[in-house]
């Protein structure tokens, strides 16, 4: 059959990586096509200039390929209803409806479901005006938590220490800093605890538990300075012992999956779940509703299953018959090199020369990279993402760090300490079996 994929970033040049081995593009003349795609997804698949946001294009484009599957990359399309518009022309779609998508479209819309479903998360307000947050925040201690309600790529949350800190946030928040997505803004109750990420495939009745992570959020080493998109990230997470992995299924996932079906708006597709370890146990963080990025590239790094196949069953609601998904015991890990000045404005660009860093099994997803008279130039604020595996966290960075060496691009840099908590805790590790 013929695959859409959707989207331009390092998850989706890992996911057009594994879905060009998958056996569904294995017929004469199956083809995998992505939009818009990048320079390191155009290495598996017939890139096309199609528009996310033209709805009626990307149904044209459908109807014209006979595609069998679409995949839905990012947040912004699923948020803006691009799945029920293709499930509308009857194409089977990875990725949920508008409406279940609201559990990443707006932070209030998660906390109420977890409250009416007795979801463990951390306690909160949801306000509407600056007077009202400011008079909210009475009722919490700090550190406060505020978040814009809606999608603000990753950046509509602050944590802030003292009170004025927190009514300067809500100022800047009710006074546009996130357009309309901070039109709303959700106060909470801090939580203590090391953080995870745990993903779950979904067709609205099953749970198909894909694997954990740990990413690195903030943008130096040791976990300090501005937050980002993700720096880099490893799978598996062994803070997630599969106890707790079954806790977090039972309490969250599955009451979660089980609400919105109730409520006649099943969720179809990845669930990605933001979890704290608390001393309670786990409660949730968030939920998003897409692959994490980078955590993407270090769970397909280790999927030894078809993707395609998976994605397929899950689109027409057929998860309940698919196995287990096994991953491979290794760990992988990602470093994510990014462009100068990142987060802030990126330099855009800038040479890349990747030389040899393929050479010793390392992969190199490209995240913001374009070509540029034949060469290949940094194009966004996270640029590659030099990902390797090998049988432990410290392993897998020593191959992924090599990889960064081979790779000579003077405007990018990226952070030496990825997977640092676990390469410590698997010293303590070695050391107690030594
Ligand atoms: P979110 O975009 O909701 O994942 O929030 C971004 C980051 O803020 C999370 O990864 C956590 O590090 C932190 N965070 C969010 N909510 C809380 C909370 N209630 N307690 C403690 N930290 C939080
Ligand atoms: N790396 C975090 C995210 O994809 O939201």
């Amino acid at each position: 059959m013929n695959i859409l994929l959707l989207g331009s970033g390092g998850r989706e040049h890992a996911l057009a990586w594994i879905l060009a081995q998958s056996r569904l593009l294995s017929g004469e003349g199956d083809t995998l096509y992505a939009a818009p795609g990048n320079p390191g997804i155009a290495q598996h698949a017939v890139l096309t200039a199609l528009e996310a946001t033209d709805h009626e294009a990307v149904v044209r484009f459908c109807e014209g390929k006979r595609i069998g599957l679409v995949v839905i990359g990012p947040e912004a399309p699923l948020v803006d209803g691009l799945a029920d518009t293709l499930r509308g022309h009857g194409f089977n779609v990875f990725g949920p409806s508008q409406a279940a998508a609201q559990l990443e479209g707006s932070k209030g819309f998660t906390k109420d479901l977890c409250q009416r479903a007795g979801i463990p998360t951390a306690g909160y307000v949801r306000t509407t005006s600056l007077k009202a947050a400011t008079a909210a925040l009475e009722n919490f201690t700090p550190p406060y938590v505020l978040k814009a309600d809606g999608l603000a790529a990753g950046k509509g949350v602050v944590i802030a220490e003292s009170r004025e800190e927190a009514e300067a946030a809500l100022t800047e928040m009710f006074g546009g800093q996130f357009g309309d997505a901070g039109a709303e803004v959700v106060i909470e109750e801090f939580m203590e605890g090391e953080e995870v990420s745990f993903f779950a495939l979904t067709d609205g009745a099953s749970v198909l538990s894909f694997g954990s992570a740990q990413d690195h959020k903030r943008v130096g080493e040791g976990d300090t300075g501005p937050n980002t998109g993700g720096m880099g990230a490893y799978s598996p997470a062994r803070v997630l012992t599969p106890l707790l992995r079954g806790e977090v299924i039972e309490r969250i996932v599955a009451p979660t999956v089980r609400a919105l079906a109730d409520e006649g708006t099943p969720y179809s597709g990845v669930l990605f779940a933001g979890l704290m370890l608390t001393s309670e146990g786990p409660k949730l963080i968030e939920y998003n509703c897409r692959f994490g990025d980078p955590e993407c590239q270090v769970l397909m790094m280790r999927l030894e299953d078809d993707l395609g196949e998976i994605l397929l069953a899950c689109a027409e609601n057929r998860l309940s018959r698919v196995s287990p998904v096994r991953m491979s015991k290794d760990v992988a890990l990602t470093v994510v090199m990014a462009a100068n000045g990142y987060p802030g404005t990126p330099d855009k660009g800038g040479r890349i020369d990747l030389g040899q860093a393929e050479a010793q099994g390392a992969k190199v997803f490209h995240a913001g990279t374009a070509l540029a008279a034949g060469d290949l130039v940094a194009s966004g604020g996270r640029v590659l993402n030099v990902t390797a595996t090998g049988p432990s966290v410290g392993e897998a960075a020593a191959r992924a760090y090599a990889a960064v060496d081979a790779i000579d691009a003077p405007s990018l840099f990226c952070r030496r300490d990825i997977g640092w908590r676990e390469v410590g805790r698997e010293a303590v590790r070695d050391g107690e079996a030594g």
